[in-house]
């Protein structure tokens, strides 16, 4: 391999990559929770295509889907420990590494995917980006998924006060927690790979996650309602581990970050429709009864959530907050 790897010119690959055995490739294991007809399941397996043949095969990406190597709560640590070398979480899932992150899960602080991207390309995001050094990652981009919506089994949930007494699942994030426990629920963090079993078996009533989620697991199907409130942004953090990616030859590092953002311009695209395709197909099946919040709705919520923003100021200070598209609290 280190042979291999010294003779890697700037642009070229060996190109009897046939021949290679496993051992003689350059091996990246990327481990993720979502099905693979999922906005990120279909971005890493073009990840996985592209590298592939733009490497001669000698880059061979190998992916694994829905948790069947490492559940949410055991994927940091093994790309810290170098078992695999690439995972992409949702924003809500870094924030016990890097707590300030928990910025993004403000409830109502974007209102679109642009003002999320302008908001991460910006001072404050860059300074995001760069806390994972501290931990060992590199931050190699940033994948959308979609807005949240919220779903409940026994009634619809139109405005805040509807949310008390039950039990919501939510991604491990404090401002999550704290989103849904000011009315009064009580939040659960419960892996991805648990929540369909977990709506079946009445551990939980209510959940919160974007169409695209919602549908390839089938989650409607154990709920009655479910409200469009596109209140708090999923997305997802490309993560390596900085001694792996500190070993690779430069060309390397160079196809992977072009061929990342290629992959994240196309990715951007398809999430957006796989999420509005989604909705529409939870509209016509006659499986969901959906409530679109009105703008007055939506009014009332953002302010009735302004002590979640106090609570991150109180923590963090304001200056991740004042860089928001809109000021809140
Ligand atoms: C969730 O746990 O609901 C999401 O983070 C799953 C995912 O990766 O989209």
């Amino acid at each position: 391999l280190l042979f291999l790897l010294a003779g890697c010119q700037k642009t070229s690959y060996p190109v009897d990559y046939e021949q290679l055995s496993a051992e003689e490739r350059l091996v990246i294991r990327f481990s993720h929770v979502v099905g693979e007809d999922t906005p990120k399941g279909l971005a890493a397996r073009k990840f996985a295509k592209l590298m592939k043949e733009r490497s001669n095969g000698y880059i061979e990406v190998q992916i694994f889907p829905n948790s069947i190597l490492y559940k949410d709560g055991e994927e940091m640590e093994a790309l810290s420990n170098n078992d695999i070398q690439m995972i992409a979480p949702a924003t809500s899932k870094v924030t016990s590494t890097v707590p300030e992150w928990s910025v993004v899960d403000l409830p109502f602080a974007f209102d679109s995917y642009e003002e999320v991207h302008a908001y991460m390309q910006g001072k404050v995001g860059r300074q995001l980006i760069g806390k994972f050094e501290k931990q060992g990652l590199v931050m190699l981009g940033m994948w959308d998924n979609g807005f949240k919506q919220l779903t409940n089994r026994e009634y619809p949930i139109n405005m805040p006060a509807d949310i008390k007494g039950l039990n919501m699942r939510i991604m491990p994030s404090d401002i999550l927690e704290q989103q849904f426990e000011l009315f009064g629920a009580s939040a659960m963090k419960l892996d991805f790979n648990n929540v369909f079993q977990s709506l079946d078996n009445g551990l939980i009533d209510a959940q919160e996650n974007t169409l695209s989620n919602i549908v390839s697991k089938s989650l409607h199907l154990k709920q009655g309602y479910m409200t469009v409130s596109n209140h708090g942004y999923l997305g997802y953090v490309l993560l390596m581990n900085k001694e792996f990616w500190d070993g690779l030859p430069e060309n390397v590092q160079l196809l992977i970050q072009d061929t990342l953002s290629e992959v994240s311009e196309w990715q951007r695209e398809i999430a957006h429709q796989l999420n509005e395709k989604d909705l529409s197909e939870l509209e016509k099946c006659d499986c969901i009864q959906i409530h679109n919040l009105s703008e007055d709705e939506r009014q009332q919520w953002e302010e009735a959530f302004s002590p979640v923003y106090d609570f991150y100021r109180g923590r963090f200070g304001a200056k991740y907050i004042n860089s928001l598209p809109k000021i809140k609290g």
